[in-house]
């Protein structure tokens, strides 16, 4: 899961993370980081093509995110389940971004959609890539 930088400009990493401390997850990596665009662009290459991207990296290297590694059974689906739509205005209420989420862009939360996603994205976001 990342956590945005909208949602930790809000001071909202510790309601974030407690939200998902009772979901039944262990938290079992850690990492704060502002991110360069090289990174940025390696995370969401799979959007490369997509005319939103360039404004997303824009966004993503604007402020710290925090990446976190998180474990529980079920939990790429489970996570995803909480989190909520990509739009905070159609996620269901109780969710993440319902909750937190300010825009399509700005909704607080990253979580990957597949073991093979989660895989990349973690290797990328911990990983040093200056
Ligand atoms: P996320 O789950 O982090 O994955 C890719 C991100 O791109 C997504 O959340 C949104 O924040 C953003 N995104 C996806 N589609 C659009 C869109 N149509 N317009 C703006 N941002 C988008």
């Amino acid at each position: 899961m990342l956590i945005k930088p909208d949602a930790v400009k809000r001071h909202l990493i510790g309601s974030i993370l407690s939200i998902v401390e009772r979901e039944g997850f262990r938290i079992v990596n850690l990492k704060m980081e502002k991110m360069s665009k090289k990174k940025a662009k390696l995370f969401y290459a799979v959007h490369k093509e997509k005319d939103f991207f360039s404004l997303l990296v824009e966004y993503m290297t604007s402020g710290i995110t925090v990446g976190v590694i998180l474990e529980r059974e079920n939990g790429v689906h489970h996570l995803r389940e909480i989190v909520g739509d990509t739009d905070p205005v159609k996620a269901k209420k109780n969710t993440i971004r319902r909750k937190y989420g300010e825009t399509y862009r700005r909704n607080s939360v990253h979580a990957s959609d597949s073991k093979k996603s989660y895989i990349y994205e973690s290797k990328v976001f911990f990983k040093e890539h200056k």
